[in-house]
């Protein structure tokens, strides 16, 4: 019998992607999720696309009750840990949300699965938890300990409690996944990502202005120590970033404790370089202003992914053509999202 994966936070931008992995990988697929951030219908265009659907359970990670029937009647062999609030500003404003929802839920979750008898968790974590890095490209081995809003402490908590969690007890095997910049979508254009409101980020904001949702960009900060003055980053595919957990699951199968892993495509961008990609890739003009820095934000940051692909025989496949491609995709065949 197929393996059976709770994945909270499924309905999500990087959960659905996840869940549509594992289903074509032959897993069977619990979703809990309590759309404070998503819609179902992601998991509809999920089923939509390969055939076969998760089962899908409305409902918080908080809630103790549920988690004991939800492991009472499935056979759950692995969880992996996606729900959570990631907003960095309203992470500032609102800190409490974002420690009772990231840490306490991800504690909570934790006890079930302990009560349950299962032990193999993958960690949705952040290139956050580095901070302001002291040196680049950033490896599992540099200093975490800085992030720099409750957003990014939030997830070096949760990465905290579970390493403690795996020294205290053999049975535990925990993947901790720093992700980079997730950008894309599913090349079928059915799946993607829809922010709630402005969007923060700025792939999903070029995507806005692009269908003349929003006017122009704004560039934070021209003035950074980088090729051309504005910010760089490690963008990553989605997709490859699905495809990282299927690999994070093989390798918790058969070793115990914790152990964290960058996922990223080891290569810096700024934002000219992705506004430039992306009407290269839509024939869109996206128009743009360059402005004042924001607040918290780092020059530049992009990863050493080489201990995944030692480890977890992971590495991005998919380069910046594919991610603007696919971003548009999505972008145009669904101007309001999963609203239609
Ligand atoms: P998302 O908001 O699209 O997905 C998170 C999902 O969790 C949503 O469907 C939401 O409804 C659900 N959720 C939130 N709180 C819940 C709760 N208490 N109980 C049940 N469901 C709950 O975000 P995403 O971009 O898919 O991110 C997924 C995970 O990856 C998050 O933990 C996020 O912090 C982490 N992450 C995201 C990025 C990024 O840039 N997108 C980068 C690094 C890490
Ligand atoms: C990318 C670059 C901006 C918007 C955030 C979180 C991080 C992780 C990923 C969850 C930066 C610039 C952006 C805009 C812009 N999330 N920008 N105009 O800040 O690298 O990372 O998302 O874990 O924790 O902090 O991503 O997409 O917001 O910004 O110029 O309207 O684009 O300054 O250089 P960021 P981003």
């Amino acid at each position: 019998m197929a393996d059976k994966i709770l994945v909270t936070g499924g309905a999500g931008y990087i959960g659905s992607h996840a869940v549509l992995a594992l289903l074509e990988a032959g897993f069977e697929v619990v979703v809990l999720d309590n759309l404070c951030n998503s819609s179902a219908e992601s998991l509809v265009r999920v089923a939509g696309i390969c055939g076969r659907a998760p089962v899908f359970i409305e409902g918080d990670i908080h809630d103790a009750r549920l988690l004991d029937g939800l492991f009472a009647a499935h056979e759950i062999t692995a969880v992996l840990h996606f729900a959570g609030l990631k907003a960095v500003g309203e992470s500032v404003r609102k800190p409490l949300e974002y420690y009772e929802n990231n840490v306490v839920g991800s504690v909570r979750l934790c006890q079930a699965m302990s009560r349950a008898g299962v032990f193999r968790l993958v960690f949705s974590s952040s290139a956050t938890v580095y901070g302001e890095p002291a040196e680049m490209p950033l490896s599992e081995d540099s200093p975490t300990g800085s992030p720099t809003n409750p957003y990014g402490r939030s997830k070096l908590m949760v990465e905290e409690v579970l390493r403690d969690l795996a020294a205290s007890d053999p049975r535990w095997s925990i993947a901790v996944l720093r992700y980079f910049n997730p950008v894309g979508a599913h090349h079928s254009g059915q799946i993607g990502e829809d922010p709630r409101g402005i969007p923060n980020n700025l792939l999903p904001y070029i995507g806005q202005v692009a269908i003349g949702k929003l006017k122009e960009l704004a560039v934070f900060g021209g003035d950074y120590p980088t090729q051309d003055g504005t910010g760089v980053r490690d963008y990553i595919h989605v997709v490859d970033l699905a495809d990282g957990h299927l690999k994070a699951l093989q390798a918790i199968a058969c070793q115990a404790g914790w152990r964290a892993w960058n996922l990223g495509a080891g290569q810096g961008y700024s934002v000219l370089d992705m506004i430039q990609a992306f009407e290269q890739a839509s024939g869109c003009v996206i128009p743009y202003r360059i402005i004042a820095r924001r607040p918290g934000d780092i020059p530049a940051c992009w990863a050493d992914p080489a201990r995944a692909e030692r480890e977890l025989g992971w590495k991005a496949q998919r380069g910046l053509a594919d991610m603007m491609a696919d971003t548009w995709r999505w972008q145009s065949m669904n101007p309001q999202g999963y609203a239609r």
